[in-house]
Protein backbone atom coordinates (compact mmCIF):
# COMPACT_ATOMS: atom_id res chain seq x y z
CA UNK A 1 0.00 0.00 0.00
CA UNK A 2 1.22 3.31 -0.98
CA UNK A 3 2.13 5.76 1.57
CA UNK A 4 -0.42 8.45 0.14
CA UNK A 5 -3.65 5.41 0.44
CA UNK A 6 -2.00 4.86 4.15
CA UNK A 7 -2.54 8.40 5.08
CA UNK A 8 -5.87 8.85 3.30
CA UNK A 9 -7.44 5.57 4.72
CA UNK A 10 -6.45 7.02 8.06
CA UNK A 11 -8.21 10.61 7.83
CA UNK A 12 -10.86 8.45 6.23
CA UNK A 13 -11.15 5.78 9.53
CA UNK A 14 -10.86 8.71 11.99
CA UNK A 15 -13.11 11.27 10.23
CA UNK A 16 -15.56 7.86 9.84
CA UNK A 17 -15.24 7.72 13.62
CA UNK A 18 -16.51 11.58 14.25
CA UNK A 19 -13.38 13.35 13.74
CA UNK A 20 -12.48 16.70 12.01
CA UNK A 21 -9.44 16.35 9.73
CA UNK A 22 -7.67 19.68 10.47
CA UNK A 23 -4.74 20.48 8.25
CA UNK A 24 -0.83 19.33 8.90
CA UNK A 25 0.82 23.32 10.99
CA UNK A 26 4.03 23.65 9.15
CA UNK A 27 7.47 21.89 9.99
CA UNK A 28 8.46 25.34 11.20
CA UNK A 29 6.09 26.12 14.47
CA UNK A 30 4.28 29.36 13.94
CA UNK A 31 3.36 30.04 17.32
CA UNK A 32 6.22 28.78 19.34
CA UNK A 33 9.54 30.48 19.41
CA UNK A 34 10.81 27.92 21.84
CA UNK A 35 10.92 24.98 19.63
CA UNK A 36 12.97 25.17 16.32
CA UNK A 37 10.64 22.36 14.14
CA UNK A 38 7.26 20.49 14.88
CA UNK A 39 8.22 17.37 16.36
CA UNK A 40 4.89 15.39 16.82
CA UNK A 41 1.63 16.17 15.62
CA UNK A 42 0.57 17.18 19.38
CA UNK A 43 2.67 19.73 19.36
CA UNK A 44 0.65 22.31 17.53
CA UNK A 45 -1.94 21.26 19.93
CA UNK A 46 -0.91 21.93 23.45
CA UNK A 47 -3.18 24.88 24.30
CA UNK A 48 -6.28 22.71 23.75
CA UNK A 49 -4.46 19.75 25.19
CA UNK A 50 -4.23 22.05 28.34
CA UNK A 51 -8.54 22.97 27.86
CA UNK A 52 -8.46 25.46 25.56
CA UNK A 53 -11.11 25.09 23.06
CA UNK A 54 -10.45 23.89 19.68
CA UNK A 55 -12.91 25.49 16.73
CA UNK A 56 -13.01 22.23 15.09
CA UNK A 57 -14.31 20.43 18.31
CA UNK A 58 -13.31 17.76 20.52
CA UNK A 59 -11.92 14.82 18.00
CA UNK A 60 -9.37 15.72 16.10
CA UNK A 61 -7.34 14.09 13.48
CA UNK A 62 -4.45 15.55 11.24
CA UNK A 63 -1.02 14.36 8.70
CA UNK A 64 1.44 16.06 10.62
CA UNK A 65 5.21 17.18 9.08
CA UNK A 66 7.73 16.72 11.99
CA UNK A 67 11.55 16.97 11.99
CA UNK A 68 13.35 15.77 14.95
CA UNK A 69 16.92 16.04 14.96
CA UNK A 70 18.77 14.50 18.08
CA UNK A 71 19.86 11.09 15.92
CA UNK A 72 21.05 13.25 12.68
CA UNK A 73 24.35 11.11 13.02
CA UNK A 74 22.47 7.81 13.21
CA UNK A 75 20.85 8.43 9.59
CA UNK A 76 22.09 5.80 7.14
CA UNK A 77 21.35 3.20 9.31
CA UNK A 78 18.34 1.16 8.26
CA UNK A 79 15.67 2.84 9.82
CA UNK A 80 16.67 6.68 11.57
CA UNK A 81 14.69 9.75 9.63
CA UNK A 82 15.11 13.05 10.47
CA UNK A 83 12.17 14.33 8.69
CA UNK A 84 8.85 11.88 8.89
CA UNK A 85 5.06 12.16 8.64
CA UNK A 86 2.53 11.77 11.64
CA UNK A 87 -0.61 10.36 11.40
CA UNK A 88 -2.56 11.19 14.46
CA UNK A 89 -5.91 11.45 16.44
CA UNK A 90 -6.91 13.26 18.95
CA UNK A 91 -9.52 12.81 22.10
CA UNK A 92 -9.53 16.66 24.03
CA UNK A 93 -11.77 15.45 26.69
CA UNK A 94 -13.67 13.90 24.74
CA UNK A 95 -12.97 9.70 24.49
CA UNK A 96 -10.45 8.06 26.57
CA UNK A 97 -8.51 4.59 26.85
CA UNK A 98 -11.55 2.04 25.47
CA UNK A 99 -12.66 3.74 22.82
CA UNK A 100 -8.76 4.68 21.70
CA UNK A 101 -7.42 1.39 21.69
CA UNK A 102 -10.68 -0.11 20.12
CA UNK A 103 -9.86 2.19 16.94
CA UNK A 104 -6.90 1.94 16.80
CA UNK A 105 -7.05 -2.13 16.65
CA UNK A 106 -10.06 -1.98 14.50
CA UNK A 107 -7.78 0.03 11.91
CA UNK A 108 -4.51 -2.16 12.40
CA UNK A 109 -6.70 -5.26 11.62
CA UNK A 110 -9.42 -4.32 9.97
CA UNK A 111 -8.33 -1.56 7.39
CA UNK A 112 -4.81 -2.34 6.98
CA UNK A 113 -5.15 -6.17 7.47
CA UNK A 114 -2.76 -6.92 9.63
CA UNK A 115 -3.04 -10.14 11.24
CA UNK A 116 -3.80 -10.24 14.94
CA UNK A 117 -0.39 -12.53 15.32
CA UNK A 118 1.65 -9.77 14.56
CA UNK A 119 0.47 -7.48 17.23
CA UNK A 120 2.45 -6.91 20.53
CA UNK A 121 1.33 -4.10 23.00
CA UNK A 122 3.00 -2.33 25.90
CA UNK A 123 1.42 -0.73 28.82
CA UNK A 124 3.11 1.52 31.65
CA UNK A 125 3.62 -0.54 34.54
CA UNK A 126 3.24 2.12 37.05
CA UNK A 127 5.69 3.99 39.39
CA UNK A 128 5.66 6.79 41.95
CA UNK A 129 3.98 9.23 39.90
CA UNK A 130 0.99 7.10 38.46
CA UNK A 131 -0.83 3.46 39.13
CA UNK A 132 0.46 0.55 37.04
CA UNK A 133 -1.95 1.00 33.93
CA UNK A 134 -4.16 -1.98 33.63
CA UNK A 135 -7.09 -0.30 32.16
CA UNK A 136 -5.10 -0.20 29.26
CA UNK A 137 -4.22 -3.80 29.21
CA UNK A 138 -7.65 -4.84 30.14
CA UNK A 139 -8.64 -2.49 27.07
CA UNK A 140 -6.27 -4.79 24.90
CA UNK A 141 -7.30 -8.25 25.51
CA UNK A 142 -10.97 -7.12 25.04
CA UNK A 143 -10.08 -6.04 21.74
CA UNK A 144 -8.24 -9.03 21.46
CA UNK A 145 -4.75 -8.75 21.63
CA UNK A 146 -3.26 -12.27 24.03
CA UNK A 147 -2.02 -11.47 27.13
CA UNK A 148 1.46 -12.94 26.49
CA UNK A 149 1.29 -10.21 23.91
CA UNK A 150 0.81 -7.61 26.50
CA UNK A 151 4.11 -6.29 28.04
CA UNK A 152 4.66 -3.57 30.92
CA UNK A 153 7.44 -1.33 31.02
CA UNK A 154 8.37 1.89 32.56
CA UNK A 155 8.49 5.49 32.24
CA UNK A 156 11.51 5.08 30.02
CA UNK A 157 9.41 3.26 27.62
CA UNK A 158 6.22 3.87 28.51
CA UNK A 159 5.16 6.99 29.09
CA UNK A 160 5.24 10.23 27.13
CA UNK A 161 6.52 14.28 26.66
CA UNK A 162 7.42 16.09 24.73
CA UNK A 163 10.81 17.87 25.62
CA UNK A 164 11.07 18.51 29.71
CA UNK A 165 7.53 19.80 30.65
CA UNK A 166 4.64 20.03 29.81
CA UNK A 167 0.95 17.67 29.59
CA UNK A 168 2.32 14.12 29.30
CA UNK A 169 0.50 10.94 30.41
CA UNK A 170 1.21 6.96 30.21
CA UNK A 171 1.16 5.66 26.66
CA UNK A 172 0.83 2.42 25.09
CA UNK A 173 2.54 1.37 21.95
CA UNK A 174 1.75 -1.34 19.51
CA UNK A 175 4.46 -3.20 17.95
CA UNK A 176 4.28 -5.07 14.33
CA UNK A 177 6.49 -8.94 14.82
CA UNK A 178 8.65 -8.86 11.18
CA UNK A 179 9.19 -12.64 11.82
CA UNK A 180 12.69 -12.59 12.22
CA UNK A 181 14.05 -14.85 15.21
CA UNK A 182 13.94 -13.99 19.04
CA UNK A 183 17.55 -12.50 19.89
CA UNK A 184 17.35 -13.61 23.01
CA UNK A 185 14.76 -15.89 25.64
CA UNK A 186 13.81 -12.41 26.63
CA UNK A 187 13.08 -10.95 23.66
CA UNK A 188 10.25 -8.17 23.47
CA UNK A 189 9.63 -5.26 21.99
CA UNK A 190 11.02 -2.93 24.21
CA UNK A 191 14.69 -4.74 23.22
CA UNK A 192 15.63 -3.20 19.83
CA UNK A 193 16.69 -6.34 17.93
CA UNK A 194 14.58 -5.31 14.85
CA UNK A 195 12.17 -8.26 14.81
CA UNK A 196 9.42 -6.05 16.92
CA UNK A 197 9.14 -2.45 15.04
CA UNK A 198 7.78 -0.16 16.83
CA UNK A 199 4.04 1.34 14.65
CA UNK A 200 2.13 3.52 16.81
CA UNK A 201 1.21 5.30 20.21
CA UNK A 202 -1.17 6.39 21.96
CA UNK A 203 -0.66 8.59 25.27
CA UNK A 204 -3.35 8.92 28.00
CA UNK A 205 -2.40 12.25 28.09
CA UNK A 206 -3.51 13.46 32.14
CA UNK A 207 -0.80 14.82 33.34
CA UNK A 208 0.68 17.90 33.29
CA UNK A 209 4.33 17.98 34.96
CA UNK A 210 5.75 21.33 36.18
CA UNK A 211 9.45 22.46 35.46
CA UNK A 212 9.67 21.53 39.24
CA UNK A 213 9.21 17.87 38.45
CA UNK A 214 6.24 17.47 40.01
CA UNK A 215 3.24 15.86 38.31
CA UNK A 216 -0.42 17.08 38.65
CA UNK A 217 -3.49 16.02 37.22
CA UNK A 218 -4.99 17.67 34.47
CA UNK A 219 -8.68 19.04 34.36
CA UNK A 220 -8.83 17.32 30.86
CA UNK A 221 -8.20 13.95 29.99
CA UNK A 222 -6.71 13.44 26.48
CA UNK A 223 -5.48 11.24 24.14
CA UNK A 224 -2.50 11.84 21.72
CA UNK A 225 -1.77 9.37 19.09
CA UNK A 226 1.15 9.16 16.77
CA UNK A 227 1.79 6.47 13.71
CA UNK A 228 5.07 6.74 11.38
CA UNK A 229 3.94 6.51 8.21
CA UNK A 230 7.45 6.31 6.45
CA UNK A 231 7.53 2.79 9.10
CA UNK A 232 3.98 1.57 8.25
CA UNK A 233 4.61 2.06 4.66
CA UNK A 234 7.87 -0.08 4.85
CA UNK A 235 6.13 -2.86 7.19
CA UNK A 236 3.30 -2.76 4.58
CA UNK A 237 5.13 -2.87 1.36
CA UNK A 238 7.15 -5.99 2.89
CA UNK A 239 10.54 -3.83 2.56
CA UNK A 240 13.12 -3.75 5.43
CA UNK A 241 13.92 -0.12 5.24
CA UNK A 242 11.98 2.85 4.23
CA UNK A 243 14.98 3.72 1.64
CA UNK A 244 13.41 0.97 0.07
CA UNK A 245 9.85 2.05 -0.46
CA UNK A 246 8.63 3.84 -2.87
CA UNK A 247 8.83 7.17 -0.85
CA UNK A 248 12.66 6.73 -1.10
CA UNK A 249 13.14 4.35 -3.96
CA UNK A 250 13.19 6.48 -6.94
CA UNK A 251 16.35 8.72 -5.35
CA UNK A 252 17.80 5.72 -4.39
CA UNK A 253 17.77 4.55 -7.75
CA UNK A 254 19.34 7.66 -9.34
CA UNK A 255 21.78 7.78 -7.04
CA UNK A 256 23.12 4.36 -7.58
CA UNK A 257 22.78 5.04 -11.20
CA UNK A 258 25.42 8.41 -10.86
CA UNK A 259 27.77 7.12 -8.24
CA UNK A 260 31.15 5.99 -8.98
CA UNK A 261 31.65 4.54 -5.03
CA UNK A 262 29.61 2.65 -3.76
CA UNK A 263 28.38 2.94 -0.06
CA UNK A 264 24.23 2.67 1.19
CA UNK A 265 24.66 4.16 4.02
CA UNK A 266 25.90 7.56 1.71
CA UNK A 267 22.95 7.22 -0.33
CA UNK A 268 20.55 6.42 2.52
CA UNK A 269 22.23 10.08 4.10
CA UNK A 270 21.59 11.87 0.56
CA UNK A 271 18.48 10.55 -0.12
CA UNK A 272 17.09 11.40 3.50
CA UNK A 273 18.78 14.58 4.13
CA UNK A 274 18.03 16.19 0.93
CA UNK A 275 14.15 15.06 1.46
CA UNK A 276 14.32 16.34 4.73
CA UNK A 277 15.95 20.04 3.21
CA UNK A 278 13.62 20.41 0.60
CA UNK A 279 10.11 20.09 3.19
CA UNK A 280 12.28 22.62 5.44
CA UNK A 281 12.61 24.84 2.91
CA UNK A 282 8.87 24.75 1.26
CA UNK A 283 7.66 25.51 4.87
CA UNK A 284 9.72 28.85 4.56
CA UNK A 285 13.43 27.95 6.42
CA UNK A 286 16.56 29.44 5.04
CA UNK A 287 20.14 28.38 5.66
CA UNK A 288 21.27 30.37 8.21
CA UNK A 289 24.31 29.95 11.35
CA UNK A 290 21.72 29.96 14.04
CA UNK A 291 19.09 27.41 15.18
CA UNK A 292 16.64 26.25 12.47
CA UNK A 293 18.86 27.43 9.78
CA UNK A 294 22.37 25.51 11.26
CA UNK A 295 19.88 22.77 10.84
CA UNK A 296 18.62 22.75 7.52
CA UNK A 297 22.37 24.22 6.47
CA UNK A 298 24.11 21.17 8.56
CA UNK A 299 21.43 18.98 5.99
CA UNK A 300 22.59 20.42 2.65
CA UNK A 301 26.16 19.93 3.76
CA UNK A 302 25.93 16.32 4.93
CA UNK A 303 24.06 16.02 1.98
CA UNK A 304 27.10 17.57 -0.29
CA UNK A 305 29.69 15.84 1.88
CA UNK A 306 27.92 12.12 0.94
CA UNK A 307 27.88 13.62 -2.63
CA UNK A 308 31.44 14.37 -2.74
CA UNK A 309 32.24 10.96 -0.66
CA UNK A 310 30.00 9.25 -3.39
CA UNK A 311 32.11 11.19 -6.57
CA UNK A 312 28.63 12.52 -7.58
CA UNK A 313 28.53 16.00 -9.43
CA UNK A 314 27.07 18.59 -7.35
CA UNK A 315 25.33 19.63 -10.93
CA UNK A 316 23.30 16.28 -10.35
CA UNK A 317 21.59 18.63 -7.15
CA UNK A 318 19.04 20.27 -9.32
CA UNK A 319 17.91 16.80 -10.88
CA UNK A 320 17.78 14.58 -7.17
CA UNK A 321 15.41 17.54 -6.27
CA UNK A 322 12.97 17.34 -9.32
CA UNK A 323 13.04 13.52 -8.59
CA UNK A 324 12.34 13.85 -4.80
CA UNK A 325 9.42 16.93 -5.68
CA UNK A 326 7.96 14.83 -8.32
CA UNK A 327 7.84 12.03 -6.25
CA UNK A 328 6.93 13.62 -3.44
CA UNK A 329 3.97 16.45 -4.90
CA UNK A 330 1.14 14.32 -4.82
CA UNK A 331 1.41 14.27 -1.14
CA UNK A 332 2.78 17.72 -0.58
CA UNK A 333 1.06 19.35 -3.11
CA UNK A 334 3.11 22.72 -2.32
CA UNK A 335 6.46 21.37 -3.52
CA UNK A 336 5.59 22.19 -6.66
CA UNK A 337 4.43 25.62 -6.23
CA UNK A 338 8.06 26.02 -4.51
CA UNK A 339 10.36 24.01 -6.94
CA UNK A 340 12.32 26.22 -8.31
CA UNK A 341 12.66 28.67 -4.74
CA UNK A 342 13.86 25.08 -3.32
CA UNK A 343 16.55 24.39 -5.93
CA UNK A 344 17.75 28.09 -5.91
CA UNK A 345 18.56 28.08 -2.01
CA UNK A 346 20.34 24.71 -1.92
CA UNK A 347 22.40 25.21 -4.77
CA UNK A 348 23.32 28.69 -3.55
CA UNK A 349 23.83 26.96 -0.10
CA UNK A 350 26.03 24.33 -2.03
CA UNK A 351 28.16 27.13 -3.65
CA UNK A 352 29.10 28.71 -0.27
CA UNK A 353 29.82 24.82 1.07
CA UNK A 354 32.20 24.15 -2.00
CA UNK A 355 34.13 27.95 -1.07
CA UNK A 356 34.06 26.86 2.11
CA UNK A 357 35.52 23.21 1.23
CA UNK A 358 38.34 24.84 -0.60
CA UNK A 359 39.44 26.73 1.99
CA UNK A 360 39.57 23.64 4.06
CA UNK A 361 41.80 22.14 2.20
CA UNK A 362 44.18 24.84 2.35
CA UNK A 363 43.89 24.43 6.18
CA UNK A 364 44.56 21.13 5.42
CA UNK A 365 47.69 21.24 3.90
CA UNK A 366 48.87 24.22 6.74
CA UNK A 367 48.30 21.78 9.27
CA UNK A 368 50.35 19.67 7.09
CA UNK A 369 52.87 21.40 6.57
CA UNK A 370 53.56 22.46 10.84
CA UNK A 371 53.29 18.90 11.77
CA UNK A 372 55.76 17.71 8.73
CA UNK A 373 58.00 20.87 10.59
CA UNK A 374 57.54 19.04 14.24
CA UNK A 375 58.63 15.69 13.01
CA UNK A 376 55.45 14.46 13.42
CA UNK A 377 53.51 11.57 12.04
CA UNK A 378 49.71 11.95 13.61
CA UNK A 379 47.56 14.68 12.83
CA UNK A 380 46.12 15.86 16.01
CA UNK A 381 42.64 14.91 17.03
CA UNK A 382 42.23 18.86 17.73
CA UNK A 383 42.83 19.79 14.13
CA UNK A 384 40.72 16.95 12.45
CA UNK A 385 38.10 17.92 14.76
CA UNK A 386 38.58 21.61 13.42
CA UNK A 387 38.60 20.61 10.06
CA UNK A 388 34.97 18.84 10.52
CA UNK A 389 33.41 21.55 12.35
CA UNK A 390 34.75 24.53 11.01
CA UNK A 391 35.01 22.87 7.67
CA UNK A 392 32.96 20.58 7.13
CA UNK A 393 35.39 18.02 6.71
CA UNK A 394 34.51 14.86 7.94
CA UNK A 395 37.72 12.89 8.92
CA UNK A 396 37.21 10.33 6.85
CA UNK A 397 38.18 12.84 4.46
CA UNK A 398 41.13 14.30 6.64
CA UNK A 399 42.01 10.40 7.07
CA UNK A 400 42.47 9.76 3.36
CA UNK A 401 44.51 13.43 2.45
CA UNK A 402 46.50 12.51 5.93
CA UNK A 403 47.53 9.33 4.04
CA UNK A 404 48.10 10.47 1.42
CA UNK A 405 51.13 12.26 2.92
CA UNK A 406 52.31 9.39 5.14
CA UNK A 407 50.23 10.29 8.29
CA UNK A 408 47.89 9.44 10.71
CA UNK A 409 45.21 10.92 12.47
CA UNK A 410 44.52 10.89 16.14
CA UNK A 411 40.57 9.28 15.28
CA UNK A 412 40.35 8.50 18.82
CA UNK A 413 41.14 12.23 20.25
CA UNK A 414 38.92 13.35 17.52
CA UNK A 415 35.64 10.72 18.66
CA UNK A 416 36.43 12.47 22.07
CA UNK A 417 36.10 15.70 20.95
CA UNK A 418 33.41 15.06 19.20
CA UNK A 419 31.24 13.27 21.15
CA UNK A 420 31.78 16.44 23.92
CA UNK A 421 30.67 18.48 21.14
CA UNK A 422 27.31 16.56 20.10
CA UNK A 423 26.32 16.19 24.02
CA UNK A 424 26.47 19.87 23.81
CA UNK A 425 24.14 20.77 21.00
CA UNK A 426 22.18 18.14 22.21
CA UNK A 427 21.83 19.92 25.58
CA UNK A 428 21.93 23.41 23.43
CA UNK A 429 18.71 22.12 22.09
CA UNK A 430 16.93 20.61 25.05
CA UNK A 431 17.94 23.99 26.45
CA UNK A 432 16.08 25.43 23.50
CA UNK A 433 12.71 23.50 23.96
CA UNK A 434 12.76 24.02 27.69
CA UNK A 435 12.02 27.58 27.18
CA UNK A 436 13.71 30.01 25.73
CA UNK A 437 15.51 32.19 23.17
CA UNK A 438 18.57 31.62 25.13
CA UNK A 439 20.68 31.99 22.28
CA UNK A 440 19.04 35.17 20.72
CA UNK A 441 20.81 37.78 19.46
CA UNK A 442 20.75 41.73 19.74
CA UNK A 443 17.68 42.10 16.85
CA UNK A 444 15.88 39.26 18.13
CA UNK A 445 15.89 40.64 21.63
CA UNK A 446 14.74 43.90 20.74
CA UNK A 447 11.99 42.64 18.37
CA UNK A 448 10.68 40.45 21.65
CA UNK A 449 10.55 43.25 23.87
CA UNK A 450 8.46 45.05 21.08
CA UNK A 451 6.39 42.32 20.90
CA UNK A 452 5.39 42.86 24.94
CA UNK A 453 5.04 47.08 23.95
CA UNK A 454 3.04 46.24 20.79
CA UNK A 455 0.44 43.92 22.68
CA UNK A 456 0.25 46.61 25.21
CA UNK A 457 -0.66 49.45 22.88
CA UNK A 458 -3.51 46.75 20.99
CA UNK A 459 -5.02 46.54 24.13
CA UNK A 460 -5.80 49.99 24.60
CA UNK A 461 -6.43 50.73 20.94
CA UNK A 462 -8.83 47.97 20.52
CA UNK A 463 -9.68 46.84 23.80
CA UNK A 464 -9.03 44.50 26.32
CA UNK A 465 -9.96 41.22 24.62
CA UNK A 466 -6.92 41.53 22.69
CA UNK A 467 -4.69 39.13 23.95
CA UNK A 468 -1.24 37.55 21.93
CA UNK A 469 -1.85 34.09 19.99
CA UNK A 470 1.72 34.06 19.13
CA UNK A 471 4.84 35.37 17.49
CA UNK A 472 7.33 34.57 15.12
CA UNK A 473 11.04 36.74 15.22
CA UNK A 474 13.61 36.41 12.82
CA UNK A 475 16.49 39.23 13.21
CA UNK A 476 14.89 41.35 10.44
CA UNK A 477 11.13 41.84 11.58
CA UNK A 478 8.49 40.29 14.20
CA UNK A 479 5.48 38.39 13.47
CA UNK A 480 2.31 39.01 16.31
CA UNK A 481 -0.94 37.27 16.32
CA UNK A 482 -3.54 38.50 18.30
CA UNK A 483 -7.51 37.44 19.06
CA UNK A 484 -9.49 40.47 16.90
CA UNK A 485 -12.27 39.64 14.92
CA UNK A 486 -11.84 42.57 12.23
CA UNK A 487 -9.48 43.82 9.58
CA UNK A 488 -7.42 47.29 11.65
CA UNK A 489 -8.52 50.23 10.20
CA UNK A 490 -5.68 52.83 9.01
CA UNK A 491 -6.03 54.82 11.89
CA UNK A 492 -6.20 51.91 14.43
CA UNK A 493 -2.79 50.77 12.99
CA UNK A 494 -1.80 54.51 12.94
CA UNK A 495 -2.59 54.76 16.39
CA UNK A 496 -0.78 51.48 17.35
CA UNK A 497 2.17 52.74 15.72
CA UNK A 498 1.97 56.20 17.46
CA UNK A 499 1.71 54.57 20.55
CA UNK A 500 4.50 52.34 20.75
CA UNK A 501 6.76 54.59 19.49
CA UNK A 502 5.94 57.36 22.40
CA UNK A 503 6.92 54.19 24.52
CA UNK A 504 10.11 53.69 22.72
CA UNK A 505 10.47 57.65 23.43
CA UNK A 506 9.80 57.79 27.06
CA UNK A 507 12.83 55.65 27.34
CA UNK A 508 11.12 53.24 30.04
CA UNK A 509 13.15 50.54 31.52
CA UNK A 510 12.53 46.64 31.25
CA UNK A 511 12.50 45.15 34.76
CA UNK A 512 12.40 41.00 35.01
CA UNK A 513 11.20 39.84 38.12
CA UNK A 514 10.27 35.93 39.43
CA UNK A 515 7.49 35.84 41.42
CA UNK A 516 4.51 33.21 42.34
CA UNK A 517 2.36 32.76 39.52
CA UNK A 518 -0.29 33.36 41.67
CA UNK A 519 0.78 36.94 42.11
CA UNK A 520 1.47 36.95 38.64
CA UNK A 521 -2.18 36.55 37.80
CA UNK A 522 -3.36 38.87 41.08
CA UNK A 523 -0.83 41.63 39.39
CA UNK A 524 -3.08 41.01 35.98
CA UNK A 525 -0.17 39.72 34.05
CA UNK A 526 -0.30 38.52 30.66
CA UNK A 527 0.06 35.37 29.67
CA UNK A 528 -0.15 32.99 26.19
CA UNK A 529 -1.02 29.39 27.95
CA UNK A 530 -0.21 30.36 31.74
CA UNK A 531 -0.82 26.18 32.59
CA UNK A 532 2.95 25.80 30.48
CA UNK A 533 4.33 27.55 33.42
CA UNK A 534 5.36 26.10 36.66
CA UNK A 535 4.76 27.68 40.20
CA UNK A 536 7.49 30.17 40.27
CA UNK A 537 7.07 32.89 37.01
CA UNK A 538 9.69 34.68 34.65
CA UNK A 539 8.21 38.13 34.58
CA UNK A 540 8.32 41.27 32.55
CA UNK A 541 7.63 44.86 33.51
CA UNK A 542 7.45 47.41 31.44
CA UNK A 543 6.81 50.67 33.38
CA UNK A 544 3.16 50.53 33.64
CA UNK A 545 2.03 49.67 30.24
CA UNK A 546 3.02 46.46 30.25
CA UNK A 547 3.33 43.57 32.50
CA UNK A 548 3.84 39.69 31.42
CA UNK A 549 5.16 36.51 32.34
CA UNK A 550 8.01 35.57 29.72
CA UNK A 551 11.49 33.96 29.52
CA UNK A 552 13.06 36.86 28.12
CA UNK A 553 15.70 37.96 27.13
CA UNK A 554 14.31 41.41 26.48
CA UNK A 555 16.36 45.04 26.34
CA UNK A 556 16.71 46.84 29.19
CA UNK A 557 15.06 50.14 28.07
CA UNK A 558 12.64 50.74 25.84
CA UNK A 559 15.16 53.64 24.55
CA UNK A 560 16.79 50.65 22.87
CA UNK A 561 14.18 49.82 20.46
CA UNK A 562 14.79 52.50 17.66
CA UNK A 563 11.97 53.10 15.33
CA UNK A 564 8.84 50.86 15.42
CA UNK A 565 6.84 50.33 12.48
CA UNK A 566 3.78 48.12 11.14
CA UNK A 567 4.35 46.53 7.89
CA UNK A 568 1.38 45.07 7.11
CA UNK A 569 -2.38 43.81 9.17
CA UNK A 570 -3.62 40.67 7.61
CA UNK A 571 -6.25 37.19 8.81
CA UNK A 572 -4.49 34.52 10.78
CA UNK A 573 -6.95 32.82 11.27
CA UNK A 574 -10.52 32.72 12.52
CA UNK A 575 -10.59 35.30 14.90
CA UNK A 576 -7.02 35.97 14.97
CA UNK A 577 -5.50 38.91 13.15
CA UNK A 578 -1.47 39.26 12.04
CA UNK A 579 0.49 41.90 12.11
CA UNK A 580 3.97 42.10 10.77
CA UNK A 581 6.81 44.96 12.17
CA UNK A 582 9.98 46.36 11.78
CA UNK A 583 12.52 47.94 14.24
CA UNK A 584 13.90 50.72 12.07
N1 LIG B 1 3.03 12.40 20.79
C1 LIG B 1 3.20 11.00 20.68
C2 LIG B 1 4.47 10.61 19.98
O1 LIG B 1 5.11 11.45 19.41
C3 LIG B 1 2.01 10.37 20.05
O2 LIG B 1 4.82 9.47 19.97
Amino acid sequence: MKAIEIRNKYLNFFKNHGHVVIPSAPLIPENDPSVLFTTAGMQPLVPYLLGETHPAGKRLTDFQKCLRTNDIEEVGDNRHLTYFEMLGNWSLGDYFKEESIQMSFDFLTKELNIPIEKLSVTCFAGDKDCPRDEVTANCWKKAGIPVERIYYFGKDDNWWIAGEDGPCGPDTEMFYDTGKPKCSENCNPSCGCGKYVEIWNNVFMEYFKGKDGKYIKLKQHNVDTGLGLERMTMLLEGKETPFETELFAPVMEKLQELQKIDDIASRRIIAEHLRASIMIICDGGRPSNIDRGYILRRLIRRTIRHMNKLQISLDELSTLIDINVDNLKEMYPALEKNRETIKTVIIEEKDKFVKTLTKGEKEFAKEMEFAKQQNKKVIDGKVVFKLYDTYGFPPEVTEDLANENGMQIDKKEFERLFKEHQEKSRQGAEQKFKGGLASTGEMETKYHTATHLLNAALKQILGPHVHQRGSNITAERMRFDFSHDSKMTEEEKQKTEELVNKWIAEAIPVEHMEMKKEDAIKMGAEAMFIEKYGDIVSVYKIGDKSLELCGGPHVSNTSELGHFKIKKEESSSSGVRRIKAVLE
